[in-house]
């Protein structure tokens, strides 16, 4: 690939990038005076569309047809920025901020100006204190220079901007739930219809956009919508900030043209170098846990908005790369994954709820040496009685834990065999292979595989 000149991280790096001084000396917030002085909102807002700006959140909705389903006659709007940025491997929003967090605010303001927003409200995940506190800084040096509040760049728009601090759950980042804890309750995220752009936060219509997505807009403006859409493959325009986590040469956030393969990604010498240690790849999960995996074979996958889906994954995700060497155990791959979600279910849907408990159970039950082949088809065919594409839920968080479970055992299924026939062998317990046993007589969280019975023919009655 043509070596590529970042735009999100071009102040990373350099002295002094999280003041308003240095930023504003690198032609920081003239891309939001243009907008603001010599653009209408729904000029704004058509440069957006045309851009082809997808957001970088995780559905990957168009951005301006968003902001276009605000009510014409609305007199309230609020934007609300999703800085929850929970989903696991993923840390392209803190990245950004703790560098330039200027350029995340002058993407406000132009989000703001072409929604009309009256007052944006930033929702910071709870655990990043530093980030906050970098974030807090530039705000405040951004009011003191009249950014924000009343009558921005000499215009009639003003916009107030707070900075909110999260509840520390992984669904306070669905956008209905961080709305839900924005306004002081539990971050539990509601049915949808109303969507937020006709009744949001405060019951009034919101828009709420990811960082990075709000990022984009400023070298949007700056630039022209064409630049942006020539950057990238079909249908995924534009640069992205793609991370990489695990046992590789050099891990972290990088910034390349939508449609990076996820075999440039590891290997290629602008991002992460190859793996450590010696160590082979075993599987990717490329987009967040959420997206599902990708086996050593598939590492030609194109990490934009399509190709990733004909690998059976959900989409790009947040394009989070989290590698797994060789020398881990696949079960303990599916164990953690399956804990995760059924960790972080609010529990108002019972196909969530219960669903990723069991879940979690069998999984739990095969790493510790008491699977049986059963299980795996169990937990396949579990995958496609959940979530809220087949209209089960109220929110997304069960249809991305089915894509990684879904996918880790039907791309390793021999693996998990060859584990549970080796078990199979050296165990003492005995099996009774015929049945299944319900829900109710799997082994409770936290027994051991030598204390586990399993029913007999006799007390099951089969
Ligand atoms: C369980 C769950 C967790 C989510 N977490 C985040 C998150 O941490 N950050 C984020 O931007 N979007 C997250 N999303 C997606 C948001 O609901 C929403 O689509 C996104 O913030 C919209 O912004 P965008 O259009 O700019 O991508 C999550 C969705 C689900 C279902
Ligand atoms: S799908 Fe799961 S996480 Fe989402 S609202 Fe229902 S129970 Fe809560």
């Amino acid at each position: 690939m043509a070596r590529f000149e970042p735009v999100l991280l071009r102040n990373v790096g350099v002295e002094g990038s999280r003041t308003l001084r240095v930023y504003e000396s690198r032609g920081g917030y003239a891309a939001a005076r243009k907008a603001l002085t010599t653009m209408s909102p729904e000029e704004v807002t058509e440069i957006t569309k045309k851009s082809g700006l997808r957001g970088r959140g995780g559905a990957g909705f168009p951005t301006g047809m968003k902001w276009s389903f605000l009510p014409k006659d609305r007199t309230i709007t609020y934007l609300c920025v999703n800085f929850d940025e929970s989903e696991p491997g993923t840390f392209n929003n803190r990245y950004l901020v703790d560098h330039d967090p200027h350029q995340l605010l002058e993407g406000i303001l132009i989000a703001g100006y072409a929604t009309r927003a009256t007052t944006a409200y930033i929702y910071i995940r709870v655990e990043f204190h530093e980030t906050f506190h970098i974030l807090q800084r530039a705000l405040d040096e951004a009011y003191a220079a009249g950014l924000f509040g009343r009558n921005i760049f000499g215009t009639d728009y003003s916009l107030e901007c707070y900075i909110h601090r999260g509840a520390g759950a992984y669904v306070c980042g669905e956008e209905t739930g961080l709305i839900e804890s924005l306004e002081g309750k539990r971050g539990w995220p509601r049915i949808k219809p109303p969507f937020p752009a006709i009744e949001g936060a405060f019951r009034k219509p919101t828009v709420v956009n990811n960082v990075e997505t709000l990022a984009c807009l400023v070298h949007i403006i700056e630039r022209g919508p064409e630049w942006f859409s020539s950057i990238g493959t079909p249908g995924s325009a534009g640069p992205k900030l793609y991370q990489v986590s695990g046992p590789v040469n050099r891990p972290g956030c990088f910034e390349a043209p939508l449609g990076l393969t996820c075999r440039e990604l590891i290997f290629g010498d602008d991002f992460a170098r190859g793996m450590a240690g010696g160590r082979k790849v075993k599987g990717v999960i490329p987009g967040g846990l959420s997206v599902g995996i990708l086996t050593a074979d598939e590492l030609d996958c194109k990490l934009d908005f399509d190709d990733p889906k004909k690998y059976g994954l959900l989409g790009l995700g947040t394009a989070a790369a989290i590698v797994i060497g060789d020398d881990a155990d696949i079960r303990h791959v599916l164990l953690n994954t399956c804990r995760f979600y059924a960790m972080e279910s609010c529990g108002q849907c019972t196909q969530c709820r219960e669903g990723t408990g069991w879940m979690y159970r069998i999984a739990r039950r095969i790493a510790e040496g008491a699977g049986r082949s059963a299980d795996l088809d169990l937990l396949v065919e579990q995958t496609f009685s959940m979530g809220m594409m087949p209209g089960l839920s109220i929110c997304g968080l069960p249809d991305g834990a089915v894509y990684p479970i879904r996918t880790i055992i039907q791309k390793y299924r021999a693996e998990f065999e060859r584990h549970i026939a080796q078990q199979a062998s050296s165990r003492t317990v005995e099996v009774i292979k015929e049945r299944v046993p319900s829900a109710y007589e799997l082994p409770i969280l936290g027994q051991r595989p030598a204390q586990v019975t399993w029913p007999t023919a006799a007390s099951s009655g089969a």
